[in-house]
């Protein structure tokens, strides 16, 4: 039996002539696909949810309302109300819309506090992304003339406003203030505060203030502020309230009233969106969001005594009468439109809890789509893979982006041309495809990155090799840069 040998060795190497070429292909392809980075998709992964579908239609007919959607938009960002989840909303809004922002020039990490508390000046700010500027979402100490000059006449004004205890309670945990106020042996730092708030607190009103701190971002005199504290401190149960001083609280609230065209309140956040879309005209896949408000119960828990509740309401009178103000005019707002705006609000609440679950599956297969059904209030949508990874991407990474899509676009006229040309990662951190590819890598996630190449049209769609959650070597955590929020 010669032949067996023979006929052995032929047999392996026509294996191995056919795993070579396997292998040979598979290196082309991966390089191919490297580089073109296109990538399978079929409609079957786009499924549908039919539970969802039966019991939210109601077969309802979308209602296209006759309005026209706003683009300009100016969002006071007031410290520790939420201001940072609807930042992150008009971002993917903005970025979806190619809309022009106003960027600080300077680009440390603190740049959200790039305006604040200095001031926001025309030198400090990238040039607009074509003739104009659309979109104000820094930290601001608000000031109605410079954002007009900067973002032209008809310009949505926003703001949050949340409950000053509730603010005062993530104050407390945010900053650390009982450490800051060196208040110790006790379990209660803040009731130990309230007892008597001014040995505590001498600094200024202003976001690491506890005297009307929301007040004095939204632009009020801070002199005044203080005055109307000190006055507020020293009255007496059974005394009159002093009339001048309420008529300079209701004058400084009515300023606040006239300037804005909507000013939410933590507490009704889904509501406020809500109210925020009609205003502005928006889609609903607009005002989804994927974080959820959790900050608005950290140490919910904590009682505290009335009496305390009565010093921190002199205390911090004018952010008391603010909220209560806006917190009215909101639900009067909300009266007026009737059952048609509340069943709105019940609709997008099921729907974005909805869209929530959808995208924080976090497995690789899971690259379908979800499919919404039509309502009253929206034609039927798809929420993508993409839309998912949009939805909650870092707050860095959206800053970084619309800071690299600026420069991008400016470079390509002006002489400062990028001067990162380091390629990373084969040809995906190429200038090709950004100019501060070394902020990207670091800011955004390798899939928040590939995503953002999608929106960009640099791929037709997502690379499936890559792991949705993995994260560059240097990429931000979720929860990182959120000091300023
Ligand atoms: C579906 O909607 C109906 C009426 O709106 C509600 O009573 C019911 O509980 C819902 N079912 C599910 C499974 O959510
Ligand atoms: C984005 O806006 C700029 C400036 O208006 C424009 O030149 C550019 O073509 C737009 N890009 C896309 C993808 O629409
Ligand atoms: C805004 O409108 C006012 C008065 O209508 C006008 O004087 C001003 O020039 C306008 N500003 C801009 C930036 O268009
Ligand atoms: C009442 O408020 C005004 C304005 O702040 C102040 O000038 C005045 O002294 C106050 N009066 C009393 C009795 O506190
Ligand atoms: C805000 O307004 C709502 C509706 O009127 C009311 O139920 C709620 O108690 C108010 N919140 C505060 C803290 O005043």
């Amino acid at each position: 039996m010669e032949g067996v040998p023979i006929f052995r060795l032929f047999r392996g190497m026509l294996v191995l002539a056919i795993v070579t070429v396997l292998l040979y292909g598979a290196i082309l392809f991966q390089r191919h696909s490297k580089d073109r980075m296109v990538v399978q998709y079929t409609s079957s992964n786009v499924h549908r949810r039919s539970e969802f579908i039966q019991n939210t239609s109601t077969n309802a007919k979308f209602v296209p309302p006759s309005c026209t959607r706003r683009t300009k938009l100016a969002l006071a960002k007031v410290h520790k109300t939420g201001g940072t989840t609807l930042m992150q909303i008009l971002h993917r809004f903005a970025y979806l819309r190619n809309l022009s922002l106003v960027i600080p020039i300077q680009t440390n990490r603190g740049s959200i506090n790039a305006f604040y508390p200095g001031g926001l000046k025309k030198e400090k700010c990238l040039p607009p992304q074509g003739d104009h500027y659309d979109m104000f979402t820094y930290h601001f100490v608000y000031k109605r003339d410079v954002l007009t000059n900067l973002l032209g006449n008809g310009t949505f004004f926003v703001t949050i406003l949340r409950e000053p205890l509730s603010h005062l309670k993530s104050q407390f945990h945010f900053y650390d203030l009982a450490k800051r106020y060196k208040i110790k042996d006790t379990k209660y730092p803040l009731l130990r505060f309230l007892e008597n708030p001014g040995a505590y607190d001498k600094k200024r009103p202003g976001y690491l203030g506890t005297r009307n701190p929301m007040s004095a971002d939204l632009g009020m005199g801070l002199n005044v502020l203080k005055q109307l504290t000190e006055q507020a401190m020293k009255w007496q149960p059974g005394q009159p309230t002093n009339k001048t001083a309420m008529s300079i609280i209701e004058n400084l609230i009515l300023n606040i009233d006239q300037d804005f065209d909507l000013v939410m309140i933590t507490e009704y956040f889904d509501e406020g969106l809500v109210m925020l879309k009609r205003l502005m005209c928006l889609d609903m896949q607009d005002i989804l969001y994927y974080k959820t408000l959790a900050f608005l119960y950290k140490g919910k828990d904590q009682k505290v005594p009335t009496s305390s509740v009565e010093n921190h309401k002199r205390w911090d009178i004018v952010d008391y009468h603010l909220y209560d103000y806006f917190n009215k005019s909101f639900w009067r707002r909300v009266d007026q439109i009737g059952k048609d705006f509340t069943d709105e609000a019940t609709h997008f609440k099921e729907l974005n809890l909805k869209v929530q679950q959808h995208c924080s599956v976090n497995d690789p297969r899971n690259n379908g789509a979800l499919v919404i059904p039509e309502s009253r209030w929206n034609p039927p949508f798809i929420v993508t893979h993409e839309l998912c990874t949009l939805m909650k991407l870092g707050q860095m990474c959206y800053m970084t982006l619309l800071r690299d899509r600026n420069i991008r676009y400016n470079s390509k006229k002006g002489p400062e041309s990028p001067s990162k040309t380091e390629v990373k990662e084969g040809v995906l951190y190429s200038k090709r495809y950004c100019a501060l590819c070394d902020e990207i890598s670091r800011d955004c996630t390798l899939n928040e990155y590939i995503a953002h190449l999608f929106f960009e049209k640099h791929i037709s769609h997502f690379h499936t090799s890559f792991s949705p959650h993995k994260r560059t070597g240097r990429g931000q955590r979720e929860v990182e840069f959120n000091d300023y929020s």
